[in-house]
């Protein structure tokens, strides 16, 4: 485990996700305290902070020391800043954003490097978030299995998350409307790291629909094997937010899925992306 010099990164769990404690995010960061919170995302994958109150610029700003923000094709603006998501659940919604496990914005040519999370307001109990470390999911599959994997690639489309009926029931609104069309793109089922260098499965439920070069069908069973294998409890953390609470997740190694069990109560909080390379 790194030391750290700007904080003390406590473990969320064996295998993914610590808190960083003694540091303030909230305001301007020096170069090196930046440089340390990047090292503390490529060790633990999903980074969290506690009691950090930020406003929608403090959000961009701290967004935009790692990268530049990027603007979902799908989901609906509100607010002053496009860049900025409002991923709510209203008392009487009854799904959310996030529902099944996925990394963000699969079907684009670049999907965005990773996510920042900010909570303003959360339910008395429930409302947690679930990550699950890609890394672990690759590695621990037979030689076999990665050899076959490995030059293979997942077809993936907005289909399960916008289009038709995909407002119905949710707060945060996403693209229904009559020209939208599904957006496709085929990446590596397994993806190589461009910072570590490190190999992560790369397919998910929301968005990977089949292999290229197969059918359907034919994908069927060796994707769910792979839905079912890469989000086992060994390799996951879960967080549960309070009002102040940040996660910082990188999207390339790393899925996440979002715990709708708070009916009746209203949880509120605001996402910014940023921008990432196609996947290798
Ligand atoms: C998301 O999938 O980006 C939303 C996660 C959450 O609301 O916990």
């Amino acid at each position: 485990m790194g030391e750290y010099r700007h904080f003390e990164a406590k473990p969320l769990s064996g295998a993914v996700g610590a808190v960083l404690h003694g540091i303030d995010i909230s305001h301007d960061l020096a170069d090196d305290q930046i440089a340390e919170i990047r090292e503390a995302l490529l060790e633990y994958l999903v980074i969290f902070f506690r009691d950090q109150r930020m406003s929608d610029e403090r959000l961009m700003t701290f967004g935009r020391y790692f990268g530049e923000l990027y603007l979902h094709p799908n989901l609906a603006k509100k607010g002053p800043y496009p860049e900025v998501i409002h991923v709510v659940k209203e008392p009487e919604a009854t799904r959310v954003v996030g529902a099944e496990w996925h990394t963000d914005t699969g079907h684009v040519e670049c999907p965005p490097m990773g996510a920042i999370l900010h909570a303003l307001e959360v339910p008395p109990k429930g409302g947690d978030t679930l990550f699950s470390n890609q890394y672990l999911a690759y590695e621990s599959l037979s030689d076999g299995l990665k050899a076959t994997l490995d030059g293979m690639k997942a077809v993936h489309d907005d289909s399960r998350v916008a289009g038709p009926n995909a407002n119905k029931g949710r707060s945060t609104e996403t693209r229904d409307d009559e020209e939208w069309t599904p957006t496709a793109n085929a990446h590596p089922v397994v993806r190589t790291h461009p910072e570590t260098g490190r190999k992560a499965l790369y397919v998910n439920v929301a968005s990977a629909h089949y292999f290229e070069g197969m059918t359907k069908e034919e994908s069927q069973p060796l994707l769910q094997y792979l839905f079912k294998h890469s989000t086992q409890p060994e390799f996951t953390c879960r967080f549960t937010w309070a009002p102040g609470s940040v996660a910082f997740w990188d999207n390339r190694c790393l899925k996440h899925i979002a715990v709708n069990d708070y009916q009746g109560y209203r949880r509120d909080m605001r996402r910014v992306q940023l921008c990432g390379d196609r996947p290798v």
